[in-house]
């Protein structure tokens, strides 16, 4: 595997695999990784004969009180677990070269951004969504993979290729679980053993929101109601939300139709996760 932290080398190379008719798939990522990362590798290799990935953590989708100096790092274990995958190159780029000053140009899905996730971190999906632009036009990929686990982000992604006709295939790849439920996430390890312990009435909750949904339950209200009231018997948990929408345009509904997608935010302690799950009513 070639490790390349320069731009316009990795520019020319990508320019190079496109002239031999390669495929090049993508997986971005901010580093730290683990199976939910390697089972999107694993994925995008299927559909491709060029397998990049990145780590960058990107200094733009964090908020000024957010972790982006604790941000977990572990470059050296991140590069051998993606040698073992027989990934053809790590792209590790610098933060000064990605934002040389003075930076100033944005992409920002305008409509999407504002909701969800976005309500309590404004200016995430601007930093998400202008990194990966940047990304894309640095890396070239024909496919690229992102977790289902960060669902807005997939869609705002997959709006954003659409809506600026980017010649870009954006997949999604399945929630990695831990064996309890726990959605695998960089930041599971900022928890204590209490707080890990709690954090599985996440999944708990959507599982129970799935079967109400599968009864035939079609009140948003009862569904958030019944699963706020399961996350807030665990004394660690600070729910942010729990949103109940459409899986396109990410309105909240509050009456169930067509595929919904069940998604929330809770703080454990430092950790702040995210989950959600998709049913079709
Ligand atoms: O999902 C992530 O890890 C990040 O948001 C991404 C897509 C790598 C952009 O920094």
């Amino acid at each position: 595997m070639k490790v390349v932290r320069d731009i316009e080398e990795m520019v020319s190379i990508s320019n190079s695999f496109r002239e031999e008719g390669k495929r090049i798939g993508f997986v971005p990522t901010m580093g730290y990784l683990h199976e939910g990362h390697l089972s999107l590798v694993r994925l995008v290799k299927e559909k491709s004969d060029i397998v990049v990935v990145s780590i960058f953590v990107n200094l733009l989708q964090f908020g000024p009180k957010e972790d982006f100096k604790e941000y977990p790092k572990d470059l050296d274990r991140d590069i051998k677990l993606l040698e073992e995958l027989n990934t053809d190159i790590a792209f590790v780029p610098d933060g000064q070269d990605m934002y040389p000053e003075p930076y100033f140009t944005n992409v920002e899905v305008t409509e999407l951004g504002n909701v969800l996730c976005g309500r309590k971190r404004p200016g995430f999906f601007k930093g998400v969504t202008t990194v990966c632009t940047k990304l894309f036009n640095i890396v070239k990929p024909h496919i690229a993979v992102f977790g289902q686990k960060d669902a807005q982000q997939a869609v705002i992604i997959t709006k954003m290729v659409k809506d600026l006709n980017m010649d870009i295939e954006i997949i999604t790849g399945p929630t990695v679980r831990e064996e309890d439920g726990l959605a695998v996430s960089s930041r599971n390890i900022y928890l204590c053993e209490e707080e890990r312990k709690d954090a599985t009435v996440l999944y708990h909750s959507l599982k129970r929101a799935e079967s109400m949904v599968k009864a035939g339950e079609r009140d948003g209200k009862k569904i958030k109601a019944e699963m706020q009231r399961m996350i807030e018997s665990k004394d660690s948990a600070k729910l942010e939300y729990i949103s109940i929408v459409d899986t396109k345009e990410l309105n909240e509904l509050e009456t169930l139709k067509g595929e919904i997608l069940i998604a929330l935010a809770c703080h454990f302690g430092k950790a702040r996760l995210i989950d959600n799950i998709v049913v079709a009513c």
